[in-house]
């Protein structure tokens, strides 16, 4: 048994670290950790005897865990990632694993045997879909080059949810929606297409309410040394949100990935496939992730290195913070 420390129960935190943790046969909980009493509260029903409380990284650290979950927000991740494996610790961090480019120069100071023990949370990379996609775009099923259109839409405005409002706001007000989703796409696009890293062609943003703290639709044109095209569009909070979905068009065949549930259509002139993979999309990552990390922990042969690691974090970043600031020169309001 892996033992784990949960720091941060917020939204993610309580929402799908923690019962990803409790389902896992091969981890255990014994530690949670967050500032805020209510959020400690929360959790508190789920927990067996035994399990530490407490309101920082140091009270989780105390419990001795052998890894620690970091569901803290981006501003507060990399300082507390680099407490908890200058402790000796394995982390699973959150993505985005910094606000900015400049806020990850933080990781520098990591010794090459620490990000040895720091996997990122890009926990979708872990589906299933996204190997059958790559496996798809590897042998040519689809030809190339591609056209990819990735429009992620979420976090839709429910003015009856006026807690969501204020988190959403607040996250806003740290970077548009592609700092923090781009993190994910730009991360399955990277692992999609290949070696290589993508370029920003241009981008835009633009703000629906005057009331918000950034734009909240943002979008680039981007392309891959690989000859691929991508057209990405990011948008939170409307009323109502445009479908979420990738689609990836080649000469040969078109492959579509259902944004929410990660189910897969392929059509070419041979062949019409729709996959579907068992349980919910968002369970199911984090339990593959859960494993992943286990494995880290103990060292298993199948898992020599974190995965994803740091590095595809800050790729992911630096592609997402181009868009972003691309996207801003042409902001006037
Ligand atoms: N992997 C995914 O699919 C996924 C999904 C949603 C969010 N996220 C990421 O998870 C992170 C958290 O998002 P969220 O929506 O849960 O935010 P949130 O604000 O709901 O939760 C963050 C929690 O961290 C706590 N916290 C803040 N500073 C802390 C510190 N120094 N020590 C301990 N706890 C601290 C806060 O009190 C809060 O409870 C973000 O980076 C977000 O982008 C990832």
């Amino acid at each position: 048994m892996v033992t784990v420390a949960l720091v941060g129960l917020g939204d993610i935190g309580r929402g799908a670290h923690l019962p990803a943790l409790l389902r896992s046969p091969e981890v255990r909980v014994v530690a949670v950790a967050d500032p805020v009493a209510e959020h400690r509260d929360a959790v508190a029903p789920l927990l067996s005897d035994g399990v530490a409380v407490g309101a920082s990284l140091d009270d989780a650290l105390a419990a001795g865990p052998d890894g620690v979950v970091l569901a803290t927000p981006p501003w507060a991740t990399p300082e507390l990632t680099i407490q908890a494996l200058r402790a000796g610790r394995f982390v699973l961090a959150e993505k985005p694993v910094a606000t900015s480019v400049a806020a990850a120069a933080v990781y520098d100071r990591l010794t090459d045997a620490e990000r040895e023990r720091l996997q990122i949370g890009l926990t979708y990379r872990h589906d299933p879909a996204l190997a059958r996609l790559k496996s798809w775009i590897g042998d040519g099923v689809l030809g190339g080059p591609l056209l990819v259109r990735a429009h992620v839409y979420d976090e839709r405005r429910d003015p009856a949810n006026p807690e969501h409002l204020d988190r959403i706001r607040r996250t806003l007000a740290h970077g548009t929606p592609v700092v923090h989703e781009g993190a994910h796409v730009f991360d399955w696009l990277a692992h999609l297409l290949g070696p290589g890293a993508l370029s920003v062609d241009d981008a835009w943003a633009l703000r629906t309410d005057a009331g918000l703290p950034a734009p909240n639709l943002t979008g680039a044109r981007l392309h891959h040394p690989g000859g691929h095209r991508v057209l990405a569009e990011f948008g939170w909070l409307t009323d109502t949100l445009p479908r979420c979905e990738l689609t990836f068009l080649g000469p040969r065949g078109l492959a579509t990935l259902d944004g929410g549930t990660f189910a897969l259509r392929l059509r070419t002139s041979a062949r019409a496939e729709d996959v579907e993979f068992p349980g919910e999309r968002g369970p199911r990552c984090f339990d593959l992730q859960v494993a992943r990390f286990a494995a880290l922990v103990r060292g298993d042969a199948a898992a020599p290195a974190p995965d994803p690691d740091l590095a595809a974090g800050l790729a992911a970043l630096a592609v997402a913070e181009r868009v972003a600031t691309l996207a801003m020169d042409g902001v006037t309001a």
